[in-house]
């Protein structure tokens, strides 16, 4: 009989204490605000972007007493600390995230191609116009591989015919690396005028970029061998430049991709590339397919060379694509096949020039030139 009490009395005792346990557990901790994070290393963060650290909660019972901060311009671990608040009782949570920088440094180039004579003067420096890493800024030179810096590789040779390439090389502190690269053509052979040249020259001997006003039509401006443009005109233009990536965008749907070759280009720089193609084919041959400092539409930041620099790239199906569709992105085949005796240059399937919609439309269904169009002839 006595057993049986005791035995009563201990289970009673195991009882409370077990009821005990239950409201503890319910004020103390089930009471509680909680949260769970999605997987522990999960989250890394790209160096600089914007993040909303409520994308690390997967379940939250309770609310942030305050919105968490981060700062996604330090790289490494940071701990967020997340103040959860329910029925009137704080509880903190930690959570570790990554801040990495996996972006790689972006080269630009100006130009993608280059013809050069033999035994010219070579400059690879020239085709740079810069090298920046999201992170670290724009990057230095060295003369060998280097985190944090850019480097020059080629195999070119001035003293003999060939084509070559320029590479340029960079690594970031993070060692994401990028490349880009220039062809570089030395030739000594002359090319051979055309046998029909009659449009070669044309330029107006009135014609003077020192003594000229850019020439607008009907709010278009026209650049050609008649109306030039004054030295200090020029920048790349932002609707154009917009236009030009949303074509890109659309032919790569459609499986072609259409680089961009050569863009804006600077009195000064459309004066060195003239001189050095005056210095392999002659100005009579020269004057056939560039253009004079202050004539060249290059100077208008509207005309973008893509594709290919290629005669044969009209025939491929990438630059049937260019010419079939350009209009719909407010852009012309500038110096179309059979109109050289009127644009004054040879055909050029890569040219493109930004006129805007209406009347690159109606200049692509009328297969008329942008002169015949503003009725310049
Ligand atoms: N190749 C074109 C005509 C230019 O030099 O602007
Ligand atoms: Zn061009």
């Amino acid at each position: 009989m006595k057993k049986r009490y005791q035995l009563v009395g201990i289970i009673c005792i195991i009882a409370v204490v077990a009821v005990m346990i239950a409201i503890w557990y319910f004020t103390q901790v089930h009471g509680m605000g909680s949260i769970t994070f999605v997987e522990e290393g999960s989250v890394v963060i790209e160096y600089g972007d914007s993040y909303d650290p409520n994308e690390c909660i997967k379940e939250i019972d309770g609310a942030l007493k305050q919105p968490v901060e981060i700062d996604t311009k330090k790289l490494g671990e940071q701990t967020l600390h997340f103040l959860v608040i329910k029925d009137g009782r704080e509880k903190e949570f930690t959570y570790v995230v990554m801040v990495e920088d996996t972006k790689a440094p972006i080269i630009e180039v100006s130009e993608k191609e280059v013809t050069l004579a033999v035994n010219d003067d070579y400059d690879p420096n020239h085709y740079l116009v810069s090298v920046k890493d999201p992170v670290d800024g724009d990057l230095p030179q060295s003369d060998e591989k280097k985190r944090g810096a850019y480097w020059l590789s080629d195999d070119v040779d001035m003293s003999t015919e060939g084509d070559y390439t320029l590479t340029v090389l960079a690594m970031d502190q993070a060692e994401n690396e990028a490349q880009e690269t220039i062809k570089i053509h030395v030739t000594s052979h002359r090319n051979s005028l055309p046998a029909s040249h009659s449009y070669t020259g044309g330029y107006d001997s009135g014609a003077d970029p020192y003594d000229c006003e850019p020439y607008y039509v009907n709010g278009i401006l026209l650049v050609n061998k008649k109306h030039p443009l004054p030295p200090s005109f020029g920048g790349l233009d932002a609707t154009a430049a917009t236009a030009l990536g949303e074509l890109q965008a659309a032919a790569l749907l459609d499986g072609f991709s259409l680089p961009t070759l050569s863009g804006y280009r600077s009195y000064e720089y459309q004066g060195t590339l003239y001189n050095n193609y005056v210095a392999i084919d002659g100005q009579e041959i020269a004057d056939t397919y560039s253009a004079r400092p202050g004539f060249s539409e290059h100077q208008s930041g509207m005309a973008f060379d893509v594709g290919a620099i290629d005669n044969n790239f009209g025939n491929t199906e990438a630059g049937i694509w260019l010419r079939e569709h350009c209009h719909e992105y407010g852009f012309i085949l500038r110096y179309p096949q059979g109109k050289e005796h009127i644009t004054g240059y040879m055909y050029e399937p890569w040219h493109i020039r930004y006129v805007g919609v209406g009347s690159a439309r109606e200049i692509h269904q009328r297969g008329i030139t942008l002169e015949e169009y503003l009725g310049e002839r």
